[in-house]
């Protein structure tokens, strides 16, 4: 399988759906590039993933790189875009585009994404002069989540007018494509329509130009239901939970190791 590149993702539009996956190190990178899916974010869900957090807030610079770094290590089809966490970016043009440069520098990425429209425009304009490949994120931005009160819909009514207004302009900054989270499908068959870089929608209906889950929550690993939009096409939870609870019973009733899993004398 050939690496997917940028250009492949803009030529994408209107021609085939885009996929796309979160992974936050190399074993399931691994799987993820062999299946042949086309781009894999190191989200800053990390944050809540993988490191504990209760939100996407407090995860850091030198995590992400951390994490950005054992996936590309091992990925050679999918384009690999790491997010870019709150506060590397938000403060100055100057920040942004040094952040961003070490996420492909030292991070080997070869795309970062953001959250936020007309507010980090020249932020996005800085990156993308700088040969950075930008993606955008409207909608439900959970780095914003203080401002938002909660992870809910958004966009609903006349509010979906300033989402279109903010999602072309993304396009003019130079994004080359745009998730859209938690946005009724109507509003992002509009902002697909009205874009010529692809869309990528999670909680935002059929008609984006591609989709991407968090892939903790595709595979059942997640506790609690959450939210209406995911799928879980399996359960690993459950298949987690039980080779554990074998391990530990084998072990305790001394089962485990048997001969088969011993060396010999000679
Ligand atoms: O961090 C993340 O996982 C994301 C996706 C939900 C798009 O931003």
């Amino acid at each position: 399988m050939s690496k997917i590149t940028v250009p492949d993702v803009l030529k994408a539009k209107g021609q085939r759906k885009l996929t796309m996956l979160t992974a936050y190190e190399s074993a399931m990178a691994g799987f993820v590039d062999q299946s042949g899916i086309d781009m894999i974010l190191v989200g800053d869900s990390l944050a809540m993933v993988v490191l504990g957090h209760k939100d996407t807030l407090s995860v850091t610079m030198d995590e992400m790189l951390h994490h950005t770094k054992a996936v590309t290590r091992v990925v050679g089809h999918s384009l690999v875009v790491a997010d870019m966490p709150f506060m590397s970016y938000q403060v100055s043009v100057e920040e942004a585009v040094n952040n961003a440069g070490r996420m492909l520098k030292e991070g080997r990425a070869g795309a970062v994404k953001v959250e936020g429209g007309d507010s980090i425009l020249p932020q996005i304009q800085g990156m993308v002069k700088a040969g950075i490949p930008v993606m955008g994120h409207l909608g439900l931005t959970p780095q914003s989540i203080a401002q938002l009160g909660g992870y809910k819909v958004q966009g609903r009514g006349s509010a979906g007018d300033k989402i279109v207004q903010e999602a072309r302009r993304l396009e003019e900054a130079g994004c080359f494509s745009l998730v859209l989270e938690a946005v009724p499908p109507g509003l992002a068959t509009r902002i697909t329509s009205s874009l010529t870089i692809p869309t990528i929608g999670i909680g935002a209906g059929l008609d984006c130009d591609g989709q991407v889950l968090v892939i903790n929550d595709l595979l059942g690993m997640s506790t609690g239901p959450g939210p209406r939009f995911v799928k879980k096409y399996a359960n690993l939870a459950e298949v987690i939970t039980d080779a554990l609870q074998r391990y530990r019973q084998e072990v305790q009733e001394g089962r485990f190791p048997d001969e088969s899993h011993c060396y010999k004398d000679s």
